[in-house]
């Protein structure tokens, strides 16, 4: 069975936090961050705003795009995120009841990636029919977990969240491949703690995110390549069908390393990282939303989506798109 996006919706908080205020407190500069990231600005949720305020604000957007009946026939929820509310409850139970939705609920933990592995535990829960439709959200407060005094990470990160209904589509349609991998052995390079002191290989964790850069750049430029060749591959297409390229946005240099590989013209690409950095597992259906908003997708378009981060982990999948 065909199962695919069925309807999407992004929130972004609205306090706007430019490069130029980081260089106010941070040794930074608007060159820096800009020429090594692409990065102006980035959004910052309220201090009473944390996953769940955004979650149900996307979901309301959603329902502002596509009205209430999107939500019939609902029965799960996940949010994928990596600074949640709390442990638990988690936070797809707490927006399955804000919205009084019969739907089973968890939270999908796998860095940047994550809203990409949510929505393939979603298609093939749909397929095996364990579900008729899912939410899946992606939903974060990284600001909340930055440390505001390393200006090597708080440059980089952005609140934000997206929420889109997976659901069977017409034949042609939908999700064509997934690919979805991990390598643990670099979870050191990209870290926050939680209850143990340390990481294997003797990495002491901390309540903020701790990141080698460079590690994690070299990682992120191999993956896009592997995983979006290997997605296009699954999909029994070429590069050249590809229509456009929506890839997770964390840094320009990574994006346009990945689009040069892939022989894509810029046209076919969609970049908002300057606007709002990295969101991490909202970053794509944020990017997704402002293509259809701009008439850059239409129905039967192949959409190649890929992202990279803690873990490490990666995804990439191909998405003929559906419009009903
Ligand atoms: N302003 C000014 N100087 C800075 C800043 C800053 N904000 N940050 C670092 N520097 C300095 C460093 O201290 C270093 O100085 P040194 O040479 O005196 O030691 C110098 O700039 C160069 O640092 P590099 O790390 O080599 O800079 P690089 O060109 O690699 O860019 C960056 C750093 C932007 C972090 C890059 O490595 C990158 O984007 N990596 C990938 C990060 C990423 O995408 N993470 C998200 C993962 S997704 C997830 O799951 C959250």
């Amino acid at each position: 069975m065909p199962v695919g996006l069925l309807a999407l919706g992004t929130y972004v908080p609205s306090k706007v936090l430019t490069n130029e205020d980081l260089a106010s407190f941070l040794d930074t500069s608007d060159e820096w961050i800009t020429s090594r990231t692409g990065i102006k600005e980035r959004r910052i949720a309220e201090i009473n705003e944390f996953a769940y305020d955004l979650a149900v604000k996307a979901v309301e957007g959603l329902l502002a795009r596509h009205g209430e009946e999107a939500l019939e026939g609902v029965d799960q929820v996940v949010v994928a995120t990596n600074a949640p509310d709390a442990f638990f409850p988690n936070t797809a139970a707490l927006v399955q009841n804000h919205f009084g939705l019969n739907a089973a609920a968890y939270d999908l933990l796998a860095g940047c990636p994550g809203w990409l592995y949510a929505l393939a535990q979603a298609t093939g829960q749909v397929q095996m029919g364990l579900a008729r439709k899912v939410l899946v959200i992606g939903a974060e407060v990284l600001s909340k977990i930055t440390d505001w005094r390393d200006r090597s990470t708080a440059v980089l990160f952005g609140d934000g969240a997206g929420a889109a209904i997976v659901g069977p589509v017409p034949e042609g349609f939908g999700f064509r491949s997934f690919v979805l991998g991990a390598d643990g052995s670099g979870g050191g390079a990209l870290h926050m703690g939680a209850l143990a002191s340390s990481l294997p290989g003797g990495v002491r964790t901390g309540r903020t995110i701790y990141m080698n850069g460079r590690e994690v750049f070299k990682f992120a430029v191999r993956v896009m390549d592997t995983a979006t060749v290997e997605a296009i591959e699954k999909a029994g297409l070429k590069k050249e069908d590809i229509s456009l390229f929506v890839p997770h946005q964390a840094n320009l240099r990574i994006v346009d390393a990945a689009r040069a590989r892939l022989g894509l013209d810029w046209e076919r690409v969609i970049v908002n990282l300057h606007k709002y950095g990295n969101t991490s597992t909202a970053s794509i259906p944020i990017a997704l939303k402002e293509a259809l908003e701009a008439g850059k997708v239409h129905s039967g378009d192949h959409l190649l989506f890929v992202s990279f981060g803690a873990g490490l982990t990666w995804a990439a999948a191909v998405h003929t798109w559906y419009e009903a």
